[in-house]
């Protein structure tokens, strides 16, 4: 079957469905304050019960069905991936179905080090670390002082090792807490073939108390970085593209910026989430979803878990970054509903 066959849903904005993001954990070791804040998430915090997650076996077959409709990418995700033991049962049994172009896992790093080369082995085939900064000081504060950087560091360096590349870094920028890292982690990262990747901070989840004016564009980053080192955008690598690229004139590498507050990029989004409860979202800022798990459960077979899935997505109308202004109006309402971050892994 060819891409923009009848067979493949298109949703009511002619959106094909080509990436599936799973979250397979909503657990995490890390304690961000712009997405599980710690004073919230304690000890005592009522995570997805373990029975309700999908088992390795479950998140096969779910894989299977999106594959099926289109899905060329899967991007494993959490809470932190990496804290579920059968990480590389899940990998491996991604990696085995047919038709998939891109297996990617996105983690904080803090225990990849000791995993990266089992992981590369189940047939994984590349790496996003989740780094806000290469300051002992702030990266501290911004894990809720959970993490050790170093820790951090050799794992990206075991992932390079174990040929988990292309390696990209993803930082989230909040003003008056990291921005002014911004060109310290360029430095370190340029020449070593890893992609850093700005991502403007966004009103995901309910819990961060976001601001506007936390929100650095990723135009005066743009400025910034170019004042100190000459950078030219270059072409996307593929239709749908989150990041817009940048290369230094100088050849020691890449720069990406996700500006999904000043810049939307709803228009070529066929990106789809699945919880780690087996819930299906069609936004990152969905206020509800599809529970295939009990579907699932209740004994459906392939083709009409498919036909959901398919239906599901030809009903899909989500655009919310572009609409953000005017759900800004709307914000007590929508913001009680929207699902966290953590539950989808961004
Ligand atoms: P590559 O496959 O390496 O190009 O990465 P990706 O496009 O899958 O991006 P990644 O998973 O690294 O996402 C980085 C960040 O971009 C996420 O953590 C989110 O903050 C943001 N992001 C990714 N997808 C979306 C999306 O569909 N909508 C919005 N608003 N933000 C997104
Ligand atoms: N805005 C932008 N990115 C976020 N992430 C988590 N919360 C936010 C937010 N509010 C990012 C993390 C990680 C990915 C899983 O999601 O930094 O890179
Ligand atoms: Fe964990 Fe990632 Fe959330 Fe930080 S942003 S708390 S590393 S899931
Ligand atoms: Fe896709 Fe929703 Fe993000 Fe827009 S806001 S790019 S529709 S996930």
């Amino acid at each position: 079957m060819v891409s923009g066959s009848p067979k493949y849903p298109r949703d009511t904005r002619g959106r094909s469905l080509r990436d599936l993001r799973i979250s397979v954990i909503d657990r995490c070791n890390f304690r961000c304050p712009y997405c599980m804040p710690a004073e919230l998430f304690t000890e005592d915090y009522q995570f997805i019960a373990k029975e309700l997650r999908l088992s390795a076996e479950e998140i096969e077959r779910l894989a299977r069905v999106f594959v099926a409709l289109g899905v060329e990418k899967l991007r494993i995700t959490g809470g932190e991936p990496l804290l579920r033991p059968d990480i590389a049962e899940i990998v491996q049994r991604l990696s085995a179905i047919p038709g998939l172009a891109d297996l990617a896992l996105t983690t904080n790093a803090v225990l990849l080090a000791v995993q990266a080369e089992a992981l590369a082995s189940a047939g994984l085939q590349r790496i996003t670390v989740s780094l806000d900064s290469v300051d002992e000081a702030v990266f501290a504060r911004m894990s809720g002082g959970r993490a050790d950087l170093g820790r951090v560091l050799e794992g990206i360096e075991a992932a390079a090792e174990a040929g988990l590349s292309p390696i990209k870094i993803n930082a989230v920028v909040q003003r008056g807490v990291n921005d002014d890292g911004v060109l310290d982690l360029l430095e370190y990262f340029r020449g070593t073939g890893h992609i850093v990747r700005f991502i403007e901070y966004m009103d995901v989840g309910n819990r961060n108390g976001w601001l506007l004016d936390e929100v650095v564009p990723s135009g005066e980053l743009v400025q910034r970085i170019g004042a100190r080192w000459p950078i030219s955008p270059v072409g996307a690598q593929y239709p749908g593209e989150v990041a817009r690229r940048f290369v230094f004139d100088d050849g020691l590498g890449e720069i990406g910026f996700i500006s999904s507050v000043t810049q939307p990029f709803c228009g070529g989004c066929n990106r789809a989430r699945l919880s780690s409860d087996g819930v299906l979202y069609t936004c990152l800022f969905a206020t509800r979803g599809t529970d295939l798990r009990t579907v699932l459960r209740s004994g459906a077979g392939s083709d009409e878990l498919t036909d959901l899935v398919a239906a599901l997505w030809r009903a899909r109308d989500d655009r919310y970054s572009e609409l953000r202004s005017q759900a800004a109006a709307q914000q007590d309402e929508a913001d009680s509903k929207k699902v966290e971050m953590y539950r989808i892994g961004g």
